[in-house]
């Protein structure tokens, strides 16, 4: 039998938990928006052709904020297209993904949908074809309160109340040559820190993310950063990463150790912009927003032909179907992003539904959760307090892509009340018995202990079959003394809850 040990001790706290983690992200690609979260034939719509269904899968995945409306389709929206009266709106060609966008749900409706979930909206401005008077445009339609012409525009538009939105991307994968109007750095990162300092010159609350590398692949990875960290460093406030994940070639045990390259992308953006900040001895810190992440089969995307020359509204683009091992691999990227919560204080999950997404839905049908859900919502509900990352002694095993790594990875979480644990087995084939020593923190009994586990890694839900793969039982959990006894399956991701005294 595997053994592995797990310390948790207080002084091992990195950060207390900023809910803007559990973020995640809706594009106006495929289906994500039209008969996504929006469709007003659907027998479950409200006033707005909001599908309420989809609005009850959102709470119970516990997202937070929302990045909106791009992604790439940013780099060539026109904000004013999505205002003002639905008949009036122009339908525009959008070239990112090849396809029609109708503007039936813009700015307003979307921070109306936001309402109904309890999120925040996290909004991108258009740096690809656009610049910084667009960019003040668009942040004074949404925020300045009235007496403008365009504050007066948005109240005349039926919104009454500013939507008060203080985070704000200044464009989207600005290095990416796919991205409409991309840039090299210098010049991205000149019209990044003239775009931030005048957005904050409107209104210094702002906190605004300048784009990162779109991914740790790029060629110009690092450099990027730092060139792009030169020009804006203090202007702005975070700085954005992206990754997606997808196992090749039939290496699962390299898969299950993605969130490893996830760990070296951040240490490498935290090394240069500290690099940067040191430099220009400022006395700010830059904080990472990684505001992609997810599993996304690219390779397949890429070889398939959806994108293609037909001019479509709402193609079906990007809807991978996740499977268990996906699912592992999703909360062990989310563990991931907590254990460095003290420097990536913002994330988006990309996306939310259909494109990429834990939630489907089917036009005038059904919506379900994918296999990707259930970590995500479980790590939002029971992450609270102070995040600590845990001493683990575990076997490693050996990976063609990462190197060794370890088969346990684990992060958790405490407040006045409760203990949560997170953890990942990547073993392809062995349980492992696990002792979490959580004497430090007066536990007195087990809240709950839930499994994603199934003896067929590739198992998925599917439109004929949505619940096919779900949270189950740890069965065998035991807590005495403060020690708690697990056996964790074969490539599974597990939750253990236990209240304090
Ligand atoms: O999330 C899908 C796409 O991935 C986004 O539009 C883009 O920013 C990234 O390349």
């Amino acid at each position: 039998m595997t053994r592995a040990t797990i310390l948790a001790r207080r002084d091992d706290a990195v950060a207390s938990v900023d809910r803007r983690i559990f973020g995640t992200f809706v594009e106006h690609l495929g289906r994500c928006v039209y008969t996504g979260i929006y469709e007003p034939e659907h027998p479950t719509a409200n006033a707005d052709g909001f599908r309420l269904d989809v609005v009850d899968l959102v709470k119970e995945l516990g997202t937070t904020t929302v990045r909106y409306p791009g992604g790439n389709f940013v780099s060539g929206f026109r904000w004013e297209d999505s205002v003002g009266p639905r008949d009036k709106r122009p339908v525009r060609r959008d070239l990112a993904w090849h396809s029609l966008e109708t503007n039936q749900v813009g700015v307003d409706e979307f921070a109306r949908w936001l309402a109904l979930t309890d999120s925040e909206l996290m909004m991108a401005a258009n740096l690809g074809t656009r610049g910084i008077e667009e960019a003040l445009d668009l942040l004074e339609y949404c925020n300045h309160p009235s007496g403008t012409a365009l504050s007066d525009q948005r109240i005349a538009n039926g919104t009454t109340e500013p939507h008060g939105i203080r985070m704000w991307c200044l464009g989207n994968e600005m290095d990416g040559p796919w991205q409409t109007g991309y840039r090299i750095a210098e010049d991205y990162g000149t019209l990044a820190a003239r775009t931030a300092q005048a957005m904050k010159a409107a209104d210094n609350d702002l906190e605004l993310v300048v784009c990162g590398s779109s991914g740790s692949g790029m060629p110009t990875f690092g450099d990027w950063e730092r060139t792009v960290l030169e020009h804006t460093y203090e202007h702005v406030d975070f700085i954005s990463c992206h990754a997606y994940y997808q196992e090749r070639g039939g290496d699962l045990g390299s898969y299950l150790a993605s969130s490893l390259d996830m760990q070296y992308f951040i240490d490498t953006v935290v090394a240069t912009a500290d690099h940067v900040g040191r430099k220009l001895r400022s006395s700010k810190q830059i904080q990472l927003s990684f505001d992609e992440w997810n599993i996304w089969y690219l390779d397949e995307h890429r070889a398939s032909d959806e994108v293609n020359n037909e001019w479509q509204v709402a193609p079906r683009q990007l809807e991978d179907t996740y499977s268990v091992a996906d699912a592992v691999v999703l909360g062990g990227l989310l563990i991931t992003l907590l254990k460095n919560h003290a420097r990536v204080r913002s994330a988006s999950l990309a996306q939310l539904v259909n494109v990429i997404a834990p939630i489907r839905t089917e036009p005038g049908g059904d919506a379900w959760r994918q296999t990707t859900f259930f970590p995500f919502s479980a790590t939002s509900r029971l992450a609270r307090g102070t995040v600590i990352v845990p001493r683990i002694d575990a076997p490693t095993y050996a990976t063609a892509v990462h190197g060794e790594a370890p088969l346990i990875d684990s992060v958790m979480t405490h407040d006045d009340d409760s203990v949560s644990v997170f953890l990942v087995n990547r073993s392809l084939t062995e349980p492992v018995d696990l002792t979490i020593d959580l004497t430090e923190f007066q536990v007195t009994s087990l809240a709950e202990a839930a499994t994603l586990h199934d003896d067929d890694v590739y198992a998925k839900n599917t439109i004929d079959d949505q619940e096919r793969v779900g949270l189950k039982p740890l069965h065998g959990a035991e807590l005495v003394d403060g020690v708690l006894a697990l056996r964790l399956p074969p490539v599974s991701w597990s939750a253990v809850a236990a209240h304090r005294a």
